[in-house]
This record gives C-alpha cells, sequence and structure tokens, in this order.
C-alpha cells in the first residue's frame, strides 16, 4: 500500500505545483492589465475643413478600421471566448460609444499609442501601425471619425477571463498594444504620388505590422494568423497582377486571400496611386 500513498503524494505535490503555477501566471497576467501607460501622446492638429473630412473618411474606409469597428464604426464583439472578450469600441458619438466623451488628446492616444484616456492598454487595436501614421493623416481621421453619424450600440467591454489572464501572463508573446510598438521611426510624410517614397510610407502605416518592417516576411501580431509571406514574390507578378490581387483577393496563381487575416475588403479601397506606390516600393526590396 505504501507505492498507493506514494502516488498519491505525487499527484498532491503535481496539483500544488499546478495551481501554484496557475496562481503566479493569473497575478503576471493581472499586473500586466493593471499596468498604466504614459499618458502623453504626440499632438496633431484635427482640421475640418471639406479636404481633410474627404482624407480622413479614406483613411478610415481603407486602413482597416470598420474591419474590426464595423461598418458605420458602431463597434461590435469581435471575440467571445473562455479566455476573452474582445470589444473594438463604437467609435460614434452614440449611446455606448467613445465618440461622446473623448477628447483630441484622448483620440490621437488611443490611435497612435493604443492607451486608454485612464492610461490602461488596449488590446488588439493595431496602433504599433497607426503610431506610423503622419501628423496630417492621424488629424484628418481624427476629424473624420468626430462627423461620423451617432450609432447607438452598448457593448460589453474587452475583458480577460481567469484563463484568459493565465494566458496573458505566461506567455511573453502576449502582449497588450502599448507594448507592441515596432520601435522603427515614423517616416515624414512624402508628398502624395506613385513613388516609391509614398510606397515605403504608406507600407509603414499599414503593412509592415503583418509582413514585417522590410516586408520581407512576419508573424502578424494574431497568433491565429498564417505567417505573412515575403513580399518579394510579388515582384513578378507585375502591377495588374498585384494591384488585382489586393482589389479582387486572388492571387496570379490563383490563391484567394483570408480577409480574416489579410483583410483585403479594406486595403481594396487604397486609391490606384497608393497600389501603384506600394508596389514601385515593393519592386526595390532586394
Ligand atoms: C484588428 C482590429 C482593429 C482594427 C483594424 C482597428 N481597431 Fe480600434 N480597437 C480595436 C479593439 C479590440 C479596441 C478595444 C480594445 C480594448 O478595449 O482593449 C479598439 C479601440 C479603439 C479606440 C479606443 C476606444 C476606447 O474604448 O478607448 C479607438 C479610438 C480606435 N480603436 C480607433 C480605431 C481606428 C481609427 C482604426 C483604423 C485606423 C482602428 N481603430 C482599427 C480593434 C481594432
Ligand atoms: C493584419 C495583417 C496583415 C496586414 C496589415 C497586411 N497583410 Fe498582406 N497578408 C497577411 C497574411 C496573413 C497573408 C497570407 C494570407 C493567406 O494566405 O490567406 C497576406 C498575404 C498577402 C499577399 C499575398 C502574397 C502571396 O505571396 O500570396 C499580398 C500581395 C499582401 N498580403 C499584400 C499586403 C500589402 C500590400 C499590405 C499593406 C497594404 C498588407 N498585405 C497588409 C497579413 C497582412
Amino acid at each position: 500500500m505504501k507505492i498507493f500513498k506514494w502516488i498519491l503524494g505525487a499527484l498532491a505535490l503535481v496539483l500544488i505545483v499546478g495551481a501554484a503555477f496557475a496562481t503566479f501566471n493569473i497575478s503576471k497576467g493581472n499586473d500586466k492589465l493593471a499596468k498604466v501607460y504614459s499618458l502623453d501622446y504626440d499632438d496633431a492638429p484635427i482640421v475640418s475643413d471639406s479636404a481633410s473630412l474627404a482624407m480622413g473618411k479614406y483613411l478610415a474606409e481603407s486602413h482597416g478600421c470598420q474591419h474590426c469597428h464595423g461598418q458605420s464604426y458602431e463597434g461590435s464583439v469581435l471575440v467571445d471566448a473562455p479566455p476573452f472578450v474582445v470589444v473594438p469600441s463604437n467609435l460614434t458619438s452614440g449611446k455606448g460609444g467613445v465618440g461622446a466623451s473623448f477628447s483630441d488628446g484622448d483620440w490621437l492616444r488611443a490611435i497612435r499609442h493604443g492607451v486608454r484616456p485612464d492610461g490602461s492598454g488596449l488590446m488588439v487595436m493595431p496602433s504599433e501601425a497607426y503610431y506610423h501614421m503622419s501628423d496630417t493623416e492621424v488629424g484628418a481621421l481624427v476629424a473624420y471619425l468626430k462627423s461620423v453619424p451617432p450609432v447607438d450600440n452598448e457593448l460589453p467591454k474587452t475583458e480577460f477571463k481567469l484563463l484568459g489572464k493565465f494566458i496573458l501572463g505566461s506567455s511573453d508573446d502576449m502582449k497588450l498594444t502599448p507594448d507592441m510598438m515596432m520601435g522603427t521611426p515614423r517616416l515624414d510624410m512624402p508628398e502624395k504620388g506613385p513613388t516609391v517614397e509614398w510606397g515605403k510610407y504608406r507600407a509603414s502605416v499599414i503593412c509592415q505590422v503583418c509582413h514585417s518592417a522590410t516586408l520581407t516576411g512576419g508573424q502578424p501580431p494574431d497568433p491565429d494568423s498564417p505567417f505573412a509571406p515575403d513580399l518579394r514574390a510579388t515582384q513578378s507578378w507585375g502591377l495588374d497582377g498585384f494591384i488585382n490581387t489586393i482589389r479582387e483577393r486572388v492571387t496570379p496563381s490563383g490563391r484567394a486571400l483570408d480577409d480574416k487575416f489579410m483583410p483585403w475588403t479594406s486595403f481594396r479601397n487604397l486609391d490606384d496611386t497608393e497600389l501603384e506606390a506600394l508596389y514601385a516600393y515593393i519592386s526595390t526590396i532586394q
């Protein structure tokens, strides 16, 4: 019978160690969530003349905002699973929307730094990409978002359940947005045209977050996403093949892109100049 006692003892030890491990990681997860980030942000003028509003609308429609925040920026429940509830906020000034209370600083801090007005970090919101938006563009984007019609849509808050806190605490790859900044500098915005310089700027704002800073392939922030391929592969496609892939989703080899992970329904709204510029830039990458 001694062997039974021994097995029970070993099991108890495993349980105790397991519980201690879980508690340790859950508390590490709680620490990550409790972190208060700097409320500094880089200022940008919010200009709401008609040209800026048109620019802001174009940016919102081509940079993925609707992909997560909904067609009318009314917010949505993106994930509702045991570990997390992920809720891209209602951005309008309707009931449940942040638009009614956000100051200009709150908008800029959230979009370019991933920080809420109370200093806590956002989750999933890709500010590590939007950090690279120029003052002119982010100012136009905020002006436009402040002008969209209010939609009443009260939503639950983004929440980490116990398992989510455990995952957040146990993996260094799980980070809140402010800890995901790419560390690459914000480029000066060149004059818009079908040029390598413009393509490099636009790639820094949209594509590098998933395809890596050099566009030679990378793991997107979403751990469920497939690898984002090396875009040098498109060099043999020709401009038409490239534009057709982004606009119509199908690569020249006939592979359809998955909109969930490669949000072409948003990027297809990039105008011809931008796609030409992106291709010109990608063509220079060795
Ligand atoms: C991949 C999905 C995704 C995309 C793309 C995205 N967002 Fe978000 N965004 C989120 C999520 C999720 C939250 C809420 C996160 C949280 O509560 O922790 C959020 C929060 C925000 C907030 C802060 C609101 C608050 O409640 O404090 C603003 C402002 C915002 N997003 C604006 C934008 C804009 C503008 C764009 C496009 C340029 C955009 N987002 C694109 C997912 C996304
Ligand atoms: C949110 C992450 C994400 C962003 C942002 C993103 N991509 Fe992608 N991209 C992917 C993933 C993931 C794939 C692979 C998709 C698949 O296999 O369905 C992909 C595939 C592609 C492909 C097909 C490549 C091939 O060889 O089949 C092209 C072209 C492409 N992306 C271009 C771009 C460009 C240009 C931008 C910027 C305007 C961009 N992507 C931004 C994630 C992203």
